[in-house]
């Protein structure tokens, strides 16, 4: 009886533990901040739906109108120019372009648009974004730009110097 029960604890621990282990990341967040006190700020959340992942973003401090929108490469904002996050992230080396685009970087996010008030919103749903693997976008960085990206120029879209800066962490 005894035995059995310690059985039966042993076993279930080790569902639980294994199950804690296969646990797919769903969720991530990027906490935006100005670079050069540019005022730009605001939040991303990328969540796991069916038929994608959702990015959801909310940016404040913007000039009315589009300004580029992208995940480049390194999740490091130190720099003070942006810079150190380094070029789009493009793990499969294609050429960049718009959001919509099959063949793209990675990091197209295409722009996301400012009204009057300085204020932004992007809600879409992408279907090449993931956190698993090479491609992950886990760890990277989330760059604002001064100016539109205009959806085909290379490989940056002449989308400008950049405003604002976040790392893409695993959210809860
Ligand atoms: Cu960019
Ligand atoms: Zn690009």
């Amino acid at each position: 009886m005894k035995q059995s029960f310690l059985t039966a604890i042993v076993a279930i621990s080790f569902i639980v533990i294994s199950g804690c282990g296969n646990q797919k990341l769903n969720s991530a967040v990027a906490k935006i901040e100005p670079i050069k006190g540019s005022g730009v700020h605001g939040v991303v959340t990328f969540k796991q739906e069916a038929r994608g992942v959702r990015v959801f973003a909310e940016v404040r401090g913007l000039a009315p109108g589009n300004h580029g929108f992208h995940i480049h490469e390194f999740g490091d904002c130190t720099g003070e120019d942006g810079k150190t996050a380094g070029g789009h992230f493009n793990p499969a080396k294609y050429p960049h372009g718009g959001p919509d685009d099959k063949h793209r970087h990675l990091g197209d996010l295409g722009n996301i648009m400012a009204d009057n008030n300085g204020y932004g919103v992007i809600d879409r749903l992408d279907s090449q974004i993931t956190f698993e693997g090479a491609k992950s976008i886990i760890g990277r960085g989330l760059i604002i730009h001064a100016k539109p990206d205009d959806l085909s120029s290379q490989p940056t879209g002449f989308a400008g110097p950049r405003e604002a800066c976040g790392v893409i962490g695993v959210a809860k």
